[in-house]
């Protein structure tokens, strides 16, 4: 018997009003993949993320994790789950440090809330030590290590936007998604930001679906691309099928790439 996908959308519908944002869509990753999700502004790309985190519930569709419907289910359910995002707009504590922002991403998953870790019981003081270590490794990872006392908003934009997936990733999702996360990166920013989330998904075993513009960028890195406009699947596919895809060339990519 074959293992269900860990992610699936089935059909996958949201209308806001007279506007169908994300039509009949349908796609699945299985267990480590790197999926990347493409397509013009307006396509639907964040509403899909928005539909699979629970902000919405698709009006028609179904949407399952591990074999499981979790359409409609709310964001703070899906979390539990092992789903986590970071946004297109990034959204830091911009007034705690680098460090702090990992270690609140661990207490969201950790019983101890934020409350009693703030006032400082005994279990949760160890727990906040912990949290601290796994939060310093992370910042290894992202390459972040060497600025986890500075104030996050202190940090170049790539920098931050690293910043967000390591406190991401401290929820410890198995399926982390990425809006837009080379978006403003100069190329060296992005060659690392590349190594990161292989590092991610080869070390610590984690599936990544990932919103992005830059073609380069999302070709070499992901084996498989789900092309959107207008809300509607036009291609889907490896990178070398996706840039020869005469759809996808007169809808968004404009030439081949
Ligand atoms: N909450 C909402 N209410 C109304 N329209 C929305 C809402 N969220 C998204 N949309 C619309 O859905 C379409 C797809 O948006 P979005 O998913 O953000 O596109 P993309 O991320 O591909 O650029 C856009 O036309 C957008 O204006
Ligand atoms: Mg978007």
């Amino acid at each position: 018997m074959s293992e269900s996908p860990l992610l699936k959308l089935d059909q996958a519908t949201i209308q806001f009003g007279g506007l169908i944002a994300v039509n009949n869509v349908s796609f699945e990753l299985n267990k480590g993949d790197l999926f990347g999700l493409i397509g013009p502004n307006g396509a639907g790309k964040t509403t899909c993320f928005n539909i699979i985190t629970g902000v919405y519930k698709p009006t028609s569709g179904k949407i399952f994790f591990r074999g499981r419907d979790i359409s409609g289910v709310p964001s703070n359910k899906i979390a539990q789950e092992g789903i986590c995002r970071t946004f297109q707009n990034i959204r830091l504590f911009q007034a705690l440090s680098v460090l702090e922002n990992v270690v609140v991403g661990g207490f969201l998953r950790h019983k101890t809330g934020l409350f009693s870790g703030l006032t400082l019981l005994p279990n949760a003081i160890k727990e906040t030590d912990h949290l601290r270590e796994e939060a310093m490794k992370l910042l290894e990872v992202v390459n972040l290590s060497h600025v986890a006392n500075h104030r996050s908003a202190d940090l170049p934009y790539g920098m931050q936007r690293r910043l967000e997936i390591a406190r991401a990733m401290a929820t410890q999702p198995d399926l982390l998604l990425l809006d837009e996360p080379a978006a403003g990166m100069n190329p060296q920013e992005k060659d690392e930001l590349k190594e990161v989330v292989y590092r991610i998904r080869d070390e610590f075993d984690k599936t990544v679906l990932l919103i992005e513009h830059d073609m380069k960028f999302v070709m070499g890195l992901c084996e498989r691309i789900f092309v959107l406009d207008r809300g509607l699947e036009i291609a889907h596919g490896p990178p070398e099928d996706i840039r020869s895809n005469p759809k996808v060339i007169e809808a968004y990519l404009g030439e081949p790439v």
